[in-house]
């Protein structure tokens, strides 16, 4: 047909032309109203021109995380063959969720809660986060603002599902937690990477004013931040959201490190007036409950119903002993202030202990649980330094690339051992940092 071999060839011309993708908009969002084609297939269509043409140019694929899994299989195989590793690789607590919240996942079983139950997670739930979360933020939040998830993972996957469309723009600034681009990717929207500096102390603002546009229909942030810690103020937060403001966009802010800051001044999306806005949790890091796979979307509620649908699709609801241990754990205020203490002090050694290198760069501890220092090595290569870290000195670190391609200079360290074991990994990082200098 004709018509067909005329649209492929005006979609590949655009493909191929310099033209700007923000005058390309106007353009598309003039001439669709003008032909009473709507909104989304013109923004969809676009979408789909802007995305071939970043392939045809090379356009990098995001980390996916898994290479990290497959290092971590490896520093497990080490271990179980008997050669101790000193493991600091993974985003997982070594702590584990207190015996109260046990006992109450044990008790829901044997009260028979388990059986399906609503997608959107059970009401108690819903409630006892609302009210909390109201509470801590001033807000007056009810349950259907919450949707109970597999995890932050699912909260963050459901969430772009939710309020974009495929071939939109999300903003991803990196360094960042791998999954937010590969499933940006895998829901066939298109990551767009703003890089923040070390040198500029992590500051995304003047990146991201240079690149959220009209196109932009997401922002994803995450403070404290995986993997450098930073926490951002108020007034950074009050910035991104004027940002989004202007571009019609939305903004999901990734908290699950809320509860771990250890500078004053943490600003929640939540604390600022926005309609677009959501926020992610999790008892995964907080609580130590990695394996129990709960998180929560807080939101508008047509955003939390929309969230719910999506897990509805994939994976029905959360097994309610699950739900209801997290209950628990809403309680369990002590353990909560127990962990982050722990993680705070065991930070403070990693900070304390690299500085002591004239050859790696650390920046004070501010949140979450991860350091990110910067090796100070011409042409390091991160993966290289793992892999030999790991065989020759038995200590687990992930490269800073898993983060982003331009972070090959960077190392993230979790403060996931305790004092001693992490002294002894830190001095085996500074011996093993020296000699691979020497060695270039
Ligand atoms: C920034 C960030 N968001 C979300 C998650 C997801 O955690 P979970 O799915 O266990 O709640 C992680 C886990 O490492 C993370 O680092």
């Amino acid at each position: 047909m004709k018509q067909i071999r005329d649209l492929l060839a005006t979609c590949s011309e655009l493909i191929r032309s310099e033209a700007e993708p923000g005058s390309m908009l106007e353009e598309m969002l003039s001439e669709a109203e003008k032909l009473g084609v709507g909104e989304d297939f013109a923004r969809r269509l676009l979408g789909l021109i802007l995305e071939e043409r970043g392939r045809l140019a090379g356009g990098e694929a995001p980390a996916s995380g898994l290479k990290l899994r497959e290092f971590a299989s490896r520093a497990r195989e080490l271990q179980e063959s008997g050669k101790p590793v000193l493991r600091l690789e993974l985003g997982e607590p070594d702590f584990s969720a207190s015996p109260r919240i046990v006992e109450a996942a044990c008790r829901a079983l044997r009260e028979g809660f388990s059986k399906y139950g609503p997608a959107a997670g059970i009401r108690e739930l819903r409630s006892a986060i609302a009210s909390k979360i109201s509470e801590r933020f001033g807000l007056d939040l009810k349950p259907e603002n919450v949707a109970v998830t597999a995890g932050g993972t699912f909260a963050v996957y459901g969430s772009i599902e939710a309020v974009t469309k495929p071939g939109d723009e999300v903003v991803v600034i990196e360094p960042a937690w791998p999954l937010y681009a590969h499933q940006v990717r895998w829901l066939g929207r298109r990551p767009i990477i703003v890089r923040t500096r070390f040198e500029d102390d992590w500051d995304p603002i003047p990146p991201l004013q240079e690149r959220v546009s009209r196109l932009t229909k997401l922002i994803i942030i995450n403070y404290p931040n995986n993997p450098t810690g930073k926490v951002l103020d108020g007034r950074s937060m009050r910035a991104i959201v004027e940002l989004a403001e202007d571009a019609g966009a939305w903004i999901l802010s990734d908290e699950v490190y809320m509860d771990f800051c250890y500078v004053d001044g943490f600003s929640s999306i939540l604390e600022h007036d926005f309609e677009r806005r959501i926020m992610v949790n999790s008892f995964s890091k907080t609580w130590g409950m990695t394996g129990f796979r709960v998180g929560y979307v807080i939101s508008d509620r047509d955003t939390a119903y929309r969230v719910a649908r999506a897990q509805n699709t994939a994976i029905t609801c959360i097994p309610e002993f699950v739900q209801r241990a997290a209950l628990e754990a809403l309680e369990d205020v002590d353990a909560a202030r127990r962990n982050a203490k722990l993680v705070e002090r065991r930070l403070r050694i990693l900070y304390e202990e690299l500085s002591k290198s004239k050859l790696i760069d650390v920046k004070p501890p501010e949140g979450a649980m991860y350091i990110f220092p910067r090796m100070g090595i011409d042409g390091f290569d991160p993966w290289d330094f793992a892999r030999k870290l790991l065989e020759e000195k038995r200590v687990a670190v992930a490269p800073g690339s898993c983060f982003g391609e331009a972070y090959q200079n960077y190392l993230r360290i979790s403060a996931v051992l305790d004092d001693e074991p992490l002294r002894e990994a830190c001095r085996r990082i500074r011996e093993f940092v020296e000699e691979y200098q020497r060695k270039r």
